[in-house]
């Protein structure tokens, strides 16, 4: 870390005795204070309850500046790496090893992944265990977990060679449990990963083969569901993705980390997202459609009535999310190639994100649509089950998450995570 020019001092009005604060400088994004030393010197901790103001690692992966709507990985915007030709696992392979890989090294990495998509037979029992109306999340956050029971020559967190087959074992059999996972649910036969596919290819041929009738990927929600992956493959320190630190951090092995991540995915204000928007739009079009929307609209703005417009607003974005324009974008071709001119539910959406944009509500809170506004509705429009969304997103995310945990591992400065509590409850005292 390089020290910033920036100087700070804590003073304290009850005498402690000033507090000197080293300032460091990123490559890009704002200073941070390092108050490390904070409690040493003068007992008292920070408080900042959601991390609104806290970076709790340095990281050199991803950067989101959200006044602008710029996302980065390794310093190459999102928009670029979506539309300029490479695929999915072009992306892993820069999150994972800094760098984009050259043909040579492509063409090994696409095999090394391929040869890792089977997983072991014994996991469809594991699966078999859980009842059929099981949410896919419920099963993927076991399924994910397990995987440290059934590979063990890779569960030594502080063994890189146990990190790197770890991390390629989950990105080549996450879209394979998925699958399994969508499979189990309607009864239908496993179908096994086809290795002459992409990555995207097989794992649609995985959904929607059956065994018999061959079936033919289609190459534009091949591409929809390619960029699906390469918008979600990282966020910087998002919940789900600082939970798969935390959890790490206590030397757990890889994949319990995952699993971690993937429970805290699951919920609705974060990976959960796009699979309540879904269900928000479906639920305005039973309700009367385009008729209903200026009521719902009124109640988001009400405080009092818990209803939120889900797939708009973020923590970090306060501008337009780069993925959500992405994802209007694949939208456009996927209903383009299926011959959809007037799908309601996407009408909907485009009518409900008109008002937001233009409503003083929305306009001086900054709230602007994510990524996951427009990405159900692809999703649905490929026939992706809506229960299945998130899982798709972790799914996505799980190189991100192996990419953040190991380069965590290998920072000297790690620690395990041990956040620190104002406490409000009763002093010491005696039990009658
Ligand atoms: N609909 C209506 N009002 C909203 C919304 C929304 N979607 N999002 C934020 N607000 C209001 C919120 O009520 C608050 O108003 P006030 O200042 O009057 O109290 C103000 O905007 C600021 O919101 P906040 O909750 O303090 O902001 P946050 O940074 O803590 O929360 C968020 C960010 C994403 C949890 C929130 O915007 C939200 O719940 N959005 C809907 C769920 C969603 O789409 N989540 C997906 C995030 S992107 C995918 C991912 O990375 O997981």
């Amino acid at each position: 870390m390089k020290l910033s020019d920036n100087k700070a001092t804590i003073s304290f009005s009850n005498g402690t005795p000033n507090f000197e604060v080293p300032v460091y400088a990123g490559t890009i994004g704002p200073d941070v204070l390092d108050i490390r030393k904070l409690y040493g010197a003068t007992g008292m901790f920070t408080y900042d309850p959601g991390f609104l103001s806290t970076a709790a690692c340095q990281s050199a992966i991803t950067y989101i500046d959200g006044d602008k709507g710029e996302l980065l990985y390794r310093g190459y915007p999102i928009e670029q790496l979506a539309t300029r030709g490479g695929d999915f696992l072009d992306t892993c392979y820069l999150l994972l090893r800094s760098e984009l890989p050259t043909d040579t090294q492509r063409k090994d990495f696409h095999k090394l992944v391929t040869m890792h998509t089977m997983v072991n037979e014994q996991m469809q029992f594991f699966l078999r265990g859980f009842r059929r109306d099981a949410h896919p999340m419920a099963i993927l956050t076991g399924l994910v977990g397990a995987m440290s029971a059934f590979y063990h020559d890779s569960t030594d967190i502080n063994n890189a060679e146990h990190r790197e087959i770890a991390a390629i074992r989950l990105i080549a059999k996450m879209p394979t449990l998925v699958a399994m996972a969508y499979k189990y649910s309607i009864g239908q036969p496993f179908v096994y990963p086809k290795n002459n596919l992409s990555y995207a290819g097989n794992f649609l041929h995985m959904m929607f083969a059956t065994p018999c009738e061959e079936y033919k990927v289609n190459p534009v929600m091949e591409r929809a569901m390619d960029r699906i992956f390469t918008l979600h493959a990282d966020h910087e320190q998002n919940a789900s993705t600082s939970t798969v630190r935390l959890c790490g951090s206590s030397g757990t092995n890889p994949f319990a980390a995952i699993a971690a991540g993937v429970a805290c995915l699951w919920g609705p204000a974060h990976g959960g997202a796009n699979e309540a928007c879904l269900q928000m739009l479906e639920d305005i079009h039973a309700k009367g459609g385009l008729s209903y929307v200026k009521e719902f609209m009124e109640k988001v703005k009400d405080k009092n009535s818990g209803v939120k417009l889900m797939g708009f607003g973020h923590r970090v974005y306060k501008n337009f999310d780069p993925r959500a324009k992405l994802m209007q974008e694949t939208c456009r071709e996927v209903f383009a190639a299926l011959g959809v001119e007037n799908d309601p539910i996407l009408q909907l959406a485009q009518a409900l994100e008109k008002i937001a944009l233009e409503d003083d509500y929305f306009v001086s809170r900054k709230l602007y649509p994510n990524v996951d506004y427009y990405s159900g509705i692809v999703q649905r429009a490929i026939g992706i089950p809506v229960s299945l969304f998130t899982g798709i997103f972790a799914l996505a995310r799980s190189v991100g998450w192996i990419a953040q945990l190991n380069e965590m591992i290998g920072d000297p400065e790690y620690k395990i995570g041990r956040p620190r509590q104002l406490f409000t409850g009763s002093q010491r005292r005696d039990v009658p």
